[in-house]
This record gives structure tokens, sequence and C-alpha cells, in this order.
């Protein structure tokens, strides 16, 4: 299947809603804010902020606030056509597995755009998760 390419136009719109995002970082103990800003297939534009908790393990990362934001307002038939990821450092920051799992469930042909050790990279969500689960 060819390779489904944002504009540059898209690109800069989920950079800037991602950056908007990350302002709103609760990010007390690790000091490192995160945002992150999906498009639907319908074109929608979606954005989320790591929200953290004393109790460490409660932490939800950026993507995953993103598209829970997303399904909570825009309803259950979510498809993730692109997902960006920015920080306040701006060193490499791929999403982790655990938000890997939750873009495959509503984007199973997602783009990923996040800072890579080799500056911006575009990867598929397959690539990143080969293997995703499926309760079927
Ligand atoms: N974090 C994200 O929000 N997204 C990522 O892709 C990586 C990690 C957050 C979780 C935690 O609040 C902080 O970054 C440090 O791990």
């Amino acid at each position: 299947m060819p390779r489904d390419k944002l504009s540059a136009k898209q690109r800069k719109q989920l950079l800037d809603a991602a950056r908007k995002a990350m302002k709103n970082a609760y990010a007390p103990y690790s000091h490192f804010r995160v945002g992150a800003a999906l498009l639907t297939k319908k074109g929608e534009v979606f954005s989320g902020c790591n929200v953290e908790n004393s109790s460490y393990g409660l932490t939800t990362c950026a993507e995953r606030t993103a598209i829970f934001a997303a399904v909570a307002q825009s309803g259950p038939r979510l498809r993730i056509r692109a997902i960006t990821v920015v920080n306040d450092r701006d060193v490499p920051c791929s999403p982790c597995g655990a938000c890997r799992q939750v873009i495959y469930e509503f984007g199973s042909s997602a783009s990923v755009f996040f800072k890579s050790s080799k500056g911006w990279k575009e990867a598929q969500i397959t690539d990143l998760l080969p293997e995703g689960f499926r309760l079927q």
C-alpha cells in the first residue's frame, strides 16, 4: 500500500498543537514536559500532555492523554492518521511501549513523528510495534 503522506501544512499543524499542549504538562517529578498531537482520518486534531502522579506508576504519557481526549471528545470510532510527539528539552523521545500499543489500537496504519537520535523521524506504528496485540 502506498504511504499516506501528510502535507507540510498538516505536519506543522501537528507540531504547533503538540508544542502548545506540552506547555500544560504536569511534570513536577521528572521535569520532562511532553506534548503530543494527533490527526484523525476525518481531519480533526487532538492534543495532550503528560500528567504525572506522586504514585509514579499512575503517570500518563502525552500520547495516551491525546488519544483518550480524542475518544472522549469525538467518540470510539477514532482512527489515527498521524501523531507527533515533542518535549521541552528537544531530545530524542519516541513513544513508550504502552503508548505504541494504544496508538496501534486506534491507528494500525498511523505515522509517528518524533525526535530520534538522528533528528526528526517519521515511522510507521507497525515498524515501532511489530505484531501489535489485537483481541479478536
Ligand atoms: N513521557 C511521555 O509523555 N511520552 C513519551 O513518549 C515518553 C515519556 C513522559 C512520562 C513522564 O511524565 C516523563 O515523560 C518522564 O518519563
